[in-house]
């Protein structure tokens, strides 16, 4: 029997992310929720990552509403969310009562996957949402943040791998968010886990550097169950590769790939008019298009190249760019080599560039670097250097344990402060999560249907 592939659409979030900055509002992919539905994917990823954010902060959508409205178009299809593990959708970690709540809602609202990550590949941080997910009847999808160093070795995914499915993983997902990982590094750790754990296997990359076909296509050599690829009008890039071309060509290989061709057609002739009006209002530009390989000369993420040269642009010191670059590596060897992704690629880079400017290191931390020396961000891949982490804490002492342990629960404190202004724990939530954005909200949606309720006086 020809080994089956099974496909993550990601259109509606990573592709939506990395493209145009999130900024897809609901009513112009709902057209295509039926299609979707019935094109025969494992799952549509669709929430979660910057959608929350960005649904409250420029698209004026309850993020809530919306994965309602989306589950009521696509009764057929997995929907799947990405959340920072203890950090949730933000920036810093929170207690476990907001984590476990969360989690519960986004399920009850119609998540079916919820795949975890954490930016140190710490399981500390994953557990708790790990367990909640599983608790609330989702798959959850144990993630790997993938990365390249010393420390970053197959033997320690494996293990990673194995805790992930000890704590309930149903899937292991591999996420490779800068796009880095090769054809040959794909195949070679996806027979690692594969023959060491026994759960489906998710690769996830970026199409940034060029390499995201061949990488998918060894993956797949490899026992790759699942690939994560976006329809080809939001495809290439910064995001994901096409998901037309990946069925095509794993087809003629002989792969089982159970996609409805007729659909993603219908879905890809839909999204280019989409994605033209976003060309032609100059929020998809060409630069997320291009293919970059400077990632792969410097292994740092193509997004943090590009805040980089705006760090230095906006302090006039352009010239310290190659400075800055040669600076980035060793910061993060010096920080135990943390995986570069949110909100770990900004705090390094942030401090490679303070170094350069200040023309000594360390000189200038911030409070995100001193947080996370301080331990509040997890467990290194490797020990942060001591002499470093000395410095910048002078006589406090490292946390020794889990730091949201130390954090008082939040929800209900927060119940009652919104009592009168919240209608639900989602509002609740969205609340704890982005308080300021959900205050803005709130107001905007009372004045708004205050406005209609006096419409339909003065129509009547
Ligand atoms: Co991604």
């Amino acid at each position: 029997m020809a080994q089956k592939v099974q496909f993550v659409e990601t259109v509606l979030r990573d592709a939506n992310q990395s493209l145009i900055a999130t900024r897809l509002p609901f009513e112009k992919f709902e057209p295509m929720l039926e299609t979707i539905d019935k094109a025969g994917y494992y799952a549509a990823e669709c929430w979660g990552g910057a959608t929350f954010d960005v649904c409250l902060r420029y698209l004026h959508e309850d993020p809530w509403e919306r994965l309602r409205k989306i589950r009521a178009k696509m009764p057929n299809t997995k929907l799947q969310m990405l959340l920072r593990g203890q950090n949730v959708l933000g920036y810093s970690h929170y207690p476990d009562d907001f984590v476990k709540l969360f989690v519960k809602k986004s399920v009850e609202n119609g998540i079916d996957v919820i795949r975890i990550f954490d930016a140190l590949n710490d399981v500390n941080n994953m557990k708790v949402a790990m367990e909640a997910a599983t608790e609330a009847g989702a798959l959850a999808s144990g993630a790997l943040s993938y990365t390249t160093s010393p420390v970053h070795t197959h033997a320690k995914y494996v293990e990673l791998a194995k805790e992930l499915k000890r704590m309930g993983a149903a899937t292991i997902c591999i996420k490779d968010m800068a796009g880095i990982m090769g054809p040959q590094e794909a195949y070679d750790l996806i027979s690692a886990i594969k023959d060491a754990v026994d759960l489906p296997i998710d690769l996830h990359t970026h199409s940034t550097t060029g390499l995201a076909f061949m990488t998918y296509l060894k993956a797949v050599e490899a026992g790759c169950d699942i690939i994560d690829t976006a329809i080809s009008p939001f495809s290439g890039g910064t995001s994901q590769p096409a998901t037309e071309t990946l069925a095509y060509a794993l087809r003629q290989l002989g792969y089982e790939v159970d996609l409805n061709d007729a659909s993603l057609t219908a879905i890809a002739d839909y999204f280019k008019g989409i994605r033209d009006e976003f060309v032609a209002d100059g929020t998809l530009m060409p630069k997320a298009m291009a293919t970059d390989t400077q990632c792969l000369t410097y292994q740092i993420p193509g997004g943090m190249l590009s805040n980089l040269l705006s760090q230095l642009k906006q302090m006039n010191a352009l010239d310290k760019f190659d400075e800055a670059l040669a600076e980035t590596p060793r910061v993060r060897a010096d920080m135990g080599y943390p995986p570069l992704v949110t909100p770990t690629s900004q705090m390094v880079g942030v401090q490679a560039v303070r170094n350069v400017l200040d023309g000594e290191r360390y000189k200038t931390v911030s409070k995100e670097i001193k947080a996370y020396c301080r331990g509040e961000y997890g467990t290194t891949p490797a020990p942060i250097d001591p002499a470093i982490q000395k410095m910048i804490l002078g006589d406090e002492q490292p946390l020794t344990g889990r730091y949201a342990d130390t954090l008082p629960p939040i929800v209900e404190d927060t119940r009652q402060k919104l009592a009168g202004i919240a209608r639900s724990d989602e509002d609740v939530l969205s609340y704890i999560a982005f308080p300021n954005l959900a205050e803005k909200f709130f107001e905007e949606r009372k004045a708004k249907e205050e406005n209609e309720v006096t419409y339909t006086i003065t129509a009547c």
